[in-house]
């Protein structure tokens, strides 16, 4: 039977005992209203083999900006920790706010910042997101000790702000990324793919589709980041359903800089929006 835990104590817990006497701890944080892309990082875990599956459900008001979506958030433990169970989850730690930050989310004191990786494309369009991000999974990181943490290739920018702040602050946690899982017509699955209409979602498969456009556009020889970019929004521009787009980007995957020329592994990178959602995406290409 899978355990549910609110609190940091009743974690650690479970977790000291169990790792003194052999177990292996993965961890997979998230924000819940779980789908099939989250239960991929669960069954990851699980076949990894970790011998406790920690599956983390906390909204982290942090990494919303006063304009985001923090308050609509989905939210449905029920379902959630019946979604982990079936992919392989052992525990869910799904705490309130105030007990991940008792002095309040306004009144946090202590907050991690990660250089360079974490300022361009998502950085620079949601200012202070991925300091939120890197705080929340620092403090899960601390809470749950040695482990192996699984995330989605999906956010590919904030995987490269984790593996990099757990690598700079010497954190015991290895960090697997995983592939993003799609919908059958391409779009990546989304907690906030809950807020589009049907037409918006049959729709929004155009994100990937441009992706798929930016890295043909190295595929038949151009080593240029202007192409990939034109590539990429002449397909989201004749799309109905984007409203707007942040960025249309191709980066090195290990710096985020733009090559001039393209060479060697690049990751193509989009943030639009379709209807209320704000959608990113990205896929991998090699010139
Ligand atoms: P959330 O958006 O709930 O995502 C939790 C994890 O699931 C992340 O590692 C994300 O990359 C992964 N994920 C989401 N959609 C995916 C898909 N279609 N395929 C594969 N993996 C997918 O990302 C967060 O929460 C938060 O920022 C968090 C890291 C939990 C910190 O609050």
């Amino acid at each position: 039977m899978i355990e549910v835990v609110a609190s940091i104590a009743a974690l650690r817990a479970i977790l000291e005992p169990a790792r003194a006497s052999g177990a292996t701890v993965g961890l997979v944080p998230t924000m819940g209203a779980l789908h099939a892309g989250h239960a991929s990082l669960i069954t990851a875990a699980a076949a990894a083999p970790c011998s406790v599956v920690l599956t983390t459900v906390f909204v982290n008001p942090l990494q919303f900006a006063p304009t985001d979506d923090l308050a609509a958030y989905p939210r449905d433990l029920g379902g959630d920790v019946a979604l982990a169970e079936r992919a392989g989850a052992t525990l869910i730690f799904a705490p309130t706010v105030v007990e991940m930050y008792p002095t309040g989310a306004a009144g946090v004191r202590t907050s991690v910042r990660v250089g360079v990786v974490s300022e361009s494309l998502e950085g620079a369009h949601r200012p202070g997101h991925f300091d939120g991000v890197a705080t929340v999974v620092a403090k899960l990181f601390s809470i749950v000790g040695p482990c192996r943490a699984f995330f989605g290739e999906k956010d590919f920018q904030q995987l490269a702000v984790i593996k990099t702040m757990s690598a700079d602050l010497s954190m015991p946690i290895e960090i697997i990324g995983c592939p993003t899982v799609r919908e059958l017509n391409g779009l990546a699955m989304s907690s906030r793919n809950r807020y589009l209409t049907d037409s918006e979602r049959t729709g929004a498969a155009v994100i990937y589709r441009a992706l798929q456009a930016g890295r043909e556009t190295i595929e038949r020889g151009s080593r240029s980041a202007f192409d990939v970019r034109a590539a990429m929004r002449a397909i989201l521009d004749a799309s109905p359903v984007v409203a707007s787009v942040d960025y249309a980007e191709v980066v090195d995957p290990a710096t985020f800089a733009v090559p001039e020329p393209l060479e060697g592994k690049l990751r193509l990178l989009i943030a639009a929006r379709v209807g209320k959602a704000r959608l990113i995406d990205n896929v991998g290409a090699f010139a």
